[in-house]
């Protein structure tokens, strides 16, 4: 049995895949939601079988909300249950080492789409810089998402009350609202193919996955990819 490590709380893996289930239920009943035939992602069909499941437009819409609204509850939720991880994650996810995470994100695209050749030619050492708890790529998709989750949630929710309880004088608000809603919408489900890739197909991160689950990995898996977090494992500092 290898010397594991616990990476993840109960709490972390309960939020991550309550997190991701909503976004697959927003994104399903959201893009159900357009019925316009100039941008229409998934052709006409997909809104209609939608609207026809749930009994119309007006039914999708409220479900729609209702996961909304449930998802926000459980993010606060989780930030008060566990506050400790949350700023945990938050720290780690926002502290970036310029010189060291741009040369490893650099070098990461190079390495898989063109391989060590270019990086050799240029004369450049092939081994990523040591990264932390999370690498940079890691780095770059939270902070999309978190910035991101709080533009969608904001929105959203001015959305929902527009139709309550704003009147016409928040019709700019509310056009500004349902904007910045698609493009950060689009911006976190750009990332979001990103990391699935990265998270559950690439053969390098099995362990990472893995660790969804169980909250663990094993150290060298630890040793490789997160080598400061390992160096502080070891030092007792984490
Ligand atoms: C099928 C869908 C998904 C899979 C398979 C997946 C997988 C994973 C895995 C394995 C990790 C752990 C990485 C590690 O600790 O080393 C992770 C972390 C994370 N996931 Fe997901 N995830 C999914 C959906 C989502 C969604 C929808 C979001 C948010 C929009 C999200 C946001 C995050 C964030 C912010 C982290 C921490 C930073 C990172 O590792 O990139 N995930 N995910």
């Amino acid at each position: 049995m290898p010397k594991m490590h616990k990476r993840h709380d109960k709490s972390d893996i309960f939020i991550h895949w309550f997190n991701a289930a909503c976004w697959l239920l927003l994104l399903l009943t959201g893009v159900a939601l357009i019925q316009n035939p100039d941008v229409n992602p998934l052709g006409a069909g997909y809104p209609k079988a939608v609207r026809f499941l749930v009994g119309g437009g007006g039914n999708l819409l409220a479900v729609h909300e209702g996961i909304g609204i449930l998802w926000i509850i459980g993010l606060a939720f989780y930030m008060v249950v566990n506050a400790r991880g949350a700023a945990f994650f938050l720290r780690e996810v926002f502290s970036v080492s310029p010189a060291r995470d741009m040369a490893w994100m650099l070098k990461k695209m190079v390495l898989m789409t063109l391989g060590p050749k270019p990086l050799k030619m240029l004369g450049m050492d092939t081994e990523l810089p040591d990264q932390g708890y999370y690498n940079m790529g890691q780095k770059a998709f939270a902070q999309a998402s978190v910035v991101g989750g709080v533009v969608i949630a904001v929105t959203g929710v001015v959305m929902y009350l527009s139709g309550r309880t704003f009147g016409a004088a928040a019709v700019g608000w509310v056009s500004w609202a349902v904007t910045l809603h698609f493009v950060a919408v689009g911006l976190v489900f750009a990332g979001l193919l990103v990391h699935i890739y990265m998270a559950a197909i690439s053969p390098d991160e099995k362990p990472g996955f893995r660790s969804m689950f169980t909250g663990r990995v094993p150290d060298d898996y630890a040793k490789h990819h997160h080598k400061l977090w390992w160096n502080k494992i070891n030092a007792g500092e984490e």
